[in-house]
């Protein structure tokens, strides 16, 4: 006997990144599971229209700049809402039509969709990590108040997830309290790292670090923000405030290993000494699957792991010297309160900055400590206090790269 299968629709927010890309190639090999209700891009209108051709959506969001380009640009015979500017992909976000929703915006600029979406009772897709950063708790309070379901699909945090007993992935997904639950029963959860381009250069060398070279990373294709984080070891940093955030764990049961080749993304090691790893391809269409399906399973696309020919697993410490973002998101997540959120605004422009090459590679984390000691880490209660939080810490770290680094 066949089970009915009951079809989804999915709104992507930004459909025309990285994850998005990777989202909808998992859709696409399952029209019988999944439909598409909405997609959300920003400036890239070729791109949304090719898809929104494709998956015929019934609303589209871009800013508010490209919205009569996109107008140009979409089929005449396509019957589909424009929503545009902040607003409009807010909207998009709590869409009556779509159940889940899959969060794939860059940076901060995923705070507003992601809220709205969990207001809305939606089943939330998280790779968007730095909503998470800056004010998980907030987040977690609101999906559970509206009943939303949160999925974690950042790979680490999705690994983590998977090596859950299954009463704690139902309390991780519903947002409740699993804390007094998880942290008695396990020692310490482990996220590994590539360690980036920069793993063997000396530190001497990294002042001379330029943008293409940041751009390369070794093991995973992604957006540019993301790419340089990596380089730096900030993405680990965000990565382990986002698992003290999802799991209810202090910062000292979140370790980090640097493991290059990219096969184990995270590990739970357990009270009684058994510690579950898990093993895939570093492909982003697996945890994307897992969290589309969960808890079903479904072909991701990607190619099967073949553990014969993998002949040799590294682990290694970080260097906490050559790579200090390291330790500045460690201090953050034990100062708590705003402290994250000022982390993540000091690094969104001190990235920014490196990208539009005012400053050097390694200005990155002396820019951020600039801007972390000005700030008292007093709790946000609310989003607009994050909001505030957020603005004032960027304002102080343009000001500071202005007058202490830009050549
Ligand atoms: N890429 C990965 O493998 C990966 C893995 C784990 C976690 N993540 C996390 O997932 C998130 C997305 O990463 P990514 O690599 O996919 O980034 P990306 O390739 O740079 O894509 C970013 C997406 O966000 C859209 N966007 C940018 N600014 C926006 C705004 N203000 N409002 C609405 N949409 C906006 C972009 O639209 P346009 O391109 O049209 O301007 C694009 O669709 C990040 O938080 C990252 O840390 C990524």
């Amino acid at each position: 006997m066949t089970t009915a299968i009951h079809k989804r629709s999915v709104a992507v927010l930004g459909a025309t990144g990285s994850v998005g890309l990777s989202t909808l190639d998992v859709i696409r090999r399952h029209p019988e599971r999944f439909s598409v209700s909405g997609l959300g891009g920003w400036t890239n209108v070729e791109r949304i229209a090719t898809l929104s051709n494709e998956f015929r959506p019934k609303m589209i969001g871009v800013s508010d700049f490209e919205e009569s380009s996109l107008r140009q640009a979409l089929p005449g015979d396509l019957a589909t809402q424009i929503v545009s500017g902040s607003a409009g992909t807010e909207y998009l976000a709590r869409q009556d039509e779509a159940s889940i929703v899959v969060a794939g915006i860059s940076g901060s600029a995923g705070l507003k969709p992601i809220f709205s979406a969990l207001s809305s009772g939606k089943t939330v897709l998280i790779a968007n990590k730095e909503p998470l950063v800056m004010c998980g708790e907030l987040l977690k309070d609101v999906a559970r108040k509206s009943n939303a379901v949160l999925l974690p699909v950042d790979s680490e945090h999705n690994a983590v997830f998977q090596c859950l007993p299954e009463d704690h992935q139902t309390g991780v997904s519903q947002s409740v309290g699993v804390a007094q639950g998880l942290a008695p029963r396990i020692r310490q959860i482990t996220l590994t790292a590539s360690g980036g381009p920069f793993l063997r250069t000396p530190a001497s060398d990294l002042k001379h670090v330029t943008k293409s070279q940041a751009l390369r990373h070794p093991t995973w294709k992604m957006g540019e923000k993301i790419t340089v984080d990596s380089a730096t070891l900030m993405n680990k940093g965000l990565e382990l405030i986002e698992a003290c955030r999802l799991f209810d764990l202090p910062q000292s049961q979140v370790e980090v290993v640097v493991h290059p080749q990219s096969v184990i993304h995270a590990l739970v090691h357990y009270l009684d000494g058994s510690v579950l790893a898990h093993l895939a391809q570093a492909d982003m269409r697996i945890p994307i699957a897992h969290a589309l399906s969960y808890p079903d399973r479904i072909d991701s696309g990607a190619k099967p792991l073949d553990i014969v020919s993998i002949s040799n697993l590294q682990f290694e410490a970080p260097d906490l010297d050559r790579f200090p973002c390291l330790s500045l998101a460690r201090q953050a997540a034990e100062a708590g309160g705003a402290m994250p959120a000022v982390l993540n605004a000091a690094n969104e422009i001190a990235v920014e900055g490196f990208l539009n090459e005012k400053i050097r590679f390694i200005d990155i984390p002396s820019l951020i400590s600039e801007v972390m000691e000005k700030f008292s880490p007093k709790a946000p209660i609310n989003l607009d206090e994050v909001l505030i939080v957020d603005q004032s810490a960027r304002k102080i770290a343009c000001k500071v790269l202005k007058n202490t680094f830009q050549s």
